[in-house]
């Protein structure tokens, strides 16, 4: 039985305490937050299973804790988890993994020292359609991959501190370096500010890959519809992964142009393809539980996490190069390795 502390249970951290609290080889034996209405909360759905607390200090001297997870708002993610590394315990940190590249990168230095793990909550790396996805890219069913483009919008929640950029883009940037197996060149991003001063809700972002492979990034928390979609569009290949499809999460579209040859002469021509379109069949687990069974596995069996600290901190410098882009209208900005 790993044991667990969590701190933070608010909107998305609840979530993951449902998540670790239902596993077999879990026992979340500790929940903190500042709030004491989520703490009487938290005693009231777990019959008082899971002890409350206040200080996050408590968790760091309960000696009996395997792990910590962290789910409070991005600007604290850095020093708890340095605390609760340097007192051995493994950390599980929501995405962002922190808002600056030297506060991520002493989070890895922490878990190289302690020789702790440190896992990133890049939750749709953690989605059966998206490993279907990654499978077909790589069994060569795609062909080579041109470009893909994801749509995350919403009529959502409206952040205070975070603008669109930071609060939802993470998970669309990882798929795509996921599926393309590498981290981008460089990146441009656009946005406005409509609701707040200086916090866009709306933001594109454009990332180059070596090869001249291009995804496009589209988030908002002001949009009329809730989308969550990635098209990826390779050169045998087309395929659609929609995530607000209940079942038919992924069609693949035999589709595309191919080079015919005149007859007779060295002349090429471009011919429509327009074949059958595929529905396979996704088994279904919830990405969430995917996601903290990995970490518990992880503790367990002392393998490391996929989406590891440096998971982490790679998407975090796209986010902090696309800030950058941001600021400047849109300027390309070149990712520091
Ligand atoms: N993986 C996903 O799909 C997903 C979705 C939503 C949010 N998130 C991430 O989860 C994290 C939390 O987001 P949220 O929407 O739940 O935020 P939230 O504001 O609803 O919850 C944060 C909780 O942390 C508590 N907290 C803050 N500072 C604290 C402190 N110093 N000590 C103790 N408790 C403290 C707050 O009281 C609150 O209950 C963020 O990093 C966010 O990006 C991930």
């Amino acid at each position: 039985m790993i044991k667990v502390g969590q701190i933070g249970a608010g909107a998305w951290g609840r979530n993951l305490l449902r998540n670790f609290a239902a596993l077999s080889n879990c026992q979340v034996k500790v929940c903190c937050d500042k709030d004491a209405k989520v703490l009487n909360a938290i005693r009231a759905q777990y019959n008082d299973k899971i002890s409350t607390t206040s200080r996050f200090e408590d968790l760091l001297g309960d000696n009996e804790l395997d792990a910590v997870v962290i789910a409070t708002l991005p600007q604290t993610h850095a020093d708890f988890a340095i605390k609760a590394l340097s007192c051995g315990k493994h950390v599980f940190v929501e995405k962002p993994l922190a808002l600056k590249v030297e506060d991520a990168e002493k989070m890895l230095a922490a878990a190289e020292k302690n020789k702790r793990f440190l896992m990133i909550g890049h939750l749709l790396l953690y989605h059966p359609a998206v490993r279907k996805l990654k499978d077909y890219i790589e069994h060569g069913q795609l062909g080579n991959i041109h470009y893909l483009y994801s749509t995350r919008v919403n009529l959502g929640q409206v952040r205070e501190i975070e603008n669109a950029l930071w609060s939802l883009t993470a998970h669309d940037i990882s798929v795509a370096m996921y599926l393309i197996n590498q981290s981008p060149l460089e990146v441009a991003a656009t946005g406005k500010a409509y609701l707040r001063e200086d916090i866009q809700d709306v933001v594109f972002l454009t990332l180059t890959f070596k090869n001249d492979i291009m995804a496009h990034i589209h988030a908002s928390w002001l949009d009329p519809h809730k989308v969550r979609k990635f098209t990826v569009v390779g050169s045998k290949k087309m395929v659609v992964f929609d995530d607000m499809e209940s079942s038919e999460k992924i069609r693949i579209y035999d589709k595309g142009y191919d080079w015919q040859k005149n007859a007779g002469t060295y002349d090429t021509f471009l011919t429509l393809r327009e074949g059958d379109i595929n529905i396979p069949r996704i088994d279904m687990v919830e990405p969430l539980k995917f996601e903290c069974q990995h970490f518990i596995d992880c503790i367990m069996y002392k393998k490391a996490p996929f989406t590891d600290g440096e998971n982490g901190l790679a998407v975090l410098r796209v986010l902090t190069a696309a800030q950058e882009s941001l600021e400047k209208n849109g300027k390309p900005v070149k990712i520091k390795k």
